[in-house]
């Protein structure tokens, strides 16, 4: 395959036993791309997945593909990322084999302006395939952030190619630091990994399989309910959303506030200290106590 990756796709019924392949050396299981397509066999997600051992970024390739015609339902995933791509220029650490690295290629009927729902929505389903994996509540931090215990356990990275009014295609980035013991010095007191709050190993196909669930039954519903299905569940779901005292950096200003709500499109609304409420459309949301 020219992007170097290994392809693997859900068998037709008139085709033998799917391949299967168990990737495995130096003590590392790898994800196997065939367990996933065949586990979600007659899904969206899974028809093909494009696993590699190390690439740059899952995000990088995705887009590749993207802009190469690939059709909705693509899942990128990577054993290691040398150049993780994160939130507003960010780097993600992506330790080989010990979490899940994963992109979907979306081709929604969408305007751009409502394309950074995906990412509400993906949080919504890394939240659930990460209660369902390890029985522990996540919590979310709009936009992008999956915590537990205060710390960064997952982020999403959304990315798009559109025209003004039509988006041509999405790519949807997930992270789940999933079986990391511990992370680099600089992020050590800022990350944490569901091995590390839940005690054990997680298995990150299970995890995944989970994962692309809870994500292609989330966006059906989006799809068929739009933005309301999104914001009104990301307000139930995320303790963050409302009542929060929290710091806003924009690029621009800082300023601390209590956070008020999503509005219909799902921006945060934040009532400044000293001013009014105010919609946060890009920028750092932290918590300030
Ligand atoms: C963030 O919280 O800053 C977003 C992190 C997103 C990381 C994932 S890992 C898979 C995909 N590929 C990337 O390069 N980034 C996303």
């Amino acid at each position: 395959m020219a992007l170097g990756g290994t392809v693997a796709r859900t068998r037709r019924p008139s085709e033998g036993p799917a391949e299967r392949r168990i990737f495995s050396g130096e003590g590392t299981r790898y994800i196997d791309a065939g367990l996933v397509a065949q586990t979600d066999e007659g899904k969206l997600f899974g028809k093909r997945v494009y696993h590699f051992f190390k690439t740059d970024s899952t995000n990088r390739v995705a887009m590749e593909l993207g802009y190469a015609g690939e059709p909705e339902g693509a899942v990128i995933l990577a054993e290691e990322q040398t150049a993780g791509r994160g939130r507003s220029g960010r780097s993600w650490h992506s330790e080989r084999g010990a979490g899940l690295y994963v992109t979907l290629l979306l081709r929604p009927r969408l305007s751009p302006v409502q394309a950074p729902l995906l990412t509400m929505l993906a949080g919504l389903s890394a939240h659930s395939a990460i209660q369902a994996q390890t029985g522990l509540s996540a919590e979310l931090k709009w936009p992008n952030d999956i915590l537990m215990d205060g710390k960064k356990v997952g982020g999403i990275l959304t990315e798009m190619h559109a025209e003004p009014t039509q988006v041509r295609f999405v790519i949807v980035g997930i992270g789940i630091n999933t079986n990391q013991e511990k992370f680099p010095h600089d992020i050590a007191s800022l990350a944490t990994s569901l091995r590390k709050e839940s005690g054990r190993t997680h298995s990150r196909l299970e995890l995944l399989v989970r994962l692309l669930n809870e994500f292609e039954s989330d966006y059906n519903r989006f799809l068929r309910e739009g933005a309301r299905y999104v914001v009104d569940r990301f307000e139930r779901v995320s303790s963050f959303a409302s009542g929060k005292r929290v710091r806003v950096e924009t690029g621009f200003e800082t300023y601390f506030g209590t956070t008020a709500g999503l509005t219909s499109d799902g921006l945060l609304q934040v009532k400044r200290e000293e001013g009014p409420v105010t919609m946060v459309v890009a920028g750092d949301v932290t918590e300030a106590r």
